[in-house]
């Protein structure tokens, strides 16, 4: 929940496992702007969706509440898909994705829960998101399915043996070799597909070994990808944190595991993995950052779920929709300047005037230097 209160003392240094005691028992949560604190841990859940047009402040405003969730809380891992790339922030470890980078992201990995995971579930989620990145038929789609299915084969992953699914999972040089291997046995179908899939194969990052999501503060760069491949990598490392969180089993205190931050979220527009994780998340500690400009690239259950809600100045034609969505009174989201937001809490709402990062940072930097 929010509160107003004086700016609090400096945190006392503890050791690692009294330091969560401490954040567990009485977080001071995070300074929006003003003196008003956002405490993700007193909220129903602990998501946020933010909105507002070019130059309203989101990225400011998602950099901000970044910044100060991994200065404050220690035990916190907070993930930044940044689209734009312009999402850096001090402190992070960043994993820039493009043709020549060595790193890469693996949409075939295998979700090792008995109930909800496997070969097959994840070939039709793959399946589905290429088909909508790529804009597939369904007979693609149905070709693709059949095609992982034979890459897990060829791995010896197999859906009804569990104890196959911890083996090397295959990738996309696998899919690759297979459409190709069908092409040359004269399958016009398999030609059609490889086709469609030949910028994906071509940009690599679904080829290489996936980079561990182990620092505290990860920042994976999707600016210099085409956008559909980004939205591949994204849904992809969402699914990804949404399967493991739930492997990892429910939270026990109210602090969150993860945050996962997505600026710009017409690139993930009715993804199932945000949808999940929105619905689903807190429970087992993940938590969304959602922002985009326009009410239309959220999902009625991202907006329904989450806690906390940033209205920043929006475009004019979007006022009415706006106002009525996030329920304030039209003429306050009219008279929005950037960096002024309507927030709702829970239950509550305020007025606030963000410090954006770019401030905080100076701040930061200006005590560093005295000190
Ligand atoms: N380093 C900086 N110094 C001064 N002002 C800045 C700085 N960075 C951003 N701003 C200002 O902060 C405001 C918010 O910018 P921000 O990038 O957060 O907007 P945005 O909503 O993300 O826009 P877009 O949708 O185009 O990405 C803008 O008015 C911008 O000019
Ligand atoms: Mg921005």
């Amino acid at each position: 929940m929010f509160s107003r209160r004086e700016k609090p003392l400096p945190v006392a240094v503890l050791k690692p496992d009294q330091r969560v005691q401490a954040e567990e028992a009485e977080s001071p949560g995070i300074m929006l702007g003003q003196d008003v604190y956002w405490t993700p841990e007193r909220l129903p859940n602990g998501h946020i969706v933010a909105i507002g047009a070019s130059g309203s402040g989101k990225t400011q405003t998602l950099k901000a509440i970044a910044y100060e969730l991994h200065r404050t809380y220690s035990a916190m891992q907070l993930v930044i898909i940044d689209f734009h790339g312009d999402q850096n922030l001090q402190g992070e470890v960043c994993y820039p994705l493009h043709m020549s980078s060595s790193y890469g992201v693996n949409p075939l990995y295998i979700n090792l829960d008995p109930e909800g995971g496997g070969p097959n579930l994840q070939a039709i989620a793959v399946a589905a998101t290429l088909k909508k990145a790529l804009q597939m038929g369904p007979v693609q789609e149905g070709l693709l399915l059949e095609v992982l299915g034979d890459c897990y084969q060829h791995k010896g992953i197999i859906q009804n043996n569990e104890s196959t699914w911890a083996k090397e999972p295959p990738n996309f040089a696998d899919l690759q070799a297979e459409i190709e291997q069908r092409v040359k046995e004269g399958c016009k179908d398999s030609a059609k597909l490889k086709l469609k899939l030949n910028a994906t194969f071509a940009y690599g990052i679904f080829n290489r070994p996936a980079f561990l999501l182990e620092h505290r503060l990860v920042r994976v760069d999707l600016c210099k990808l085409p956008p559909e491949l980004g939205a591949i990598a994204a849904e992809s490392l969402a699914k990804y944190l949404m399967d493991t969180h739930r492997l990892l089993g429910e939270v026990e205190g109210k602090i969150p595991r993860t945050y996962l931050f997505i600026d710009e979220a017409k690139e993930m527009a009715k993804s199932p993995a945000l949808d999940r994780i929105i619905a689903d998340g807190r429970k087992y500690g993940l938590n969304l950052v959602l922002a985009s400009q326009s009410e239309r690239h959220l999902s009625a259950d991202v907006l329904g779920n989450a806690a906390t809600k940033i209205v920043l100045p929006v475009d004019q034609v979007e006022v009415k929709k706006v106002a009525a969505k996030f329920r304030f009174a039209e003429q306050k989201v009219a008279a929005l300047l950037p960096l002024t937001a309507l927030c709702r809490f829970g239950k509550h709402a305020e007025q606030v005037e963000i410090l954006p990062y770019y401030q905080r940072i100076e701040q930061w930097e200006g005590q560093e230097n005295v000190e």
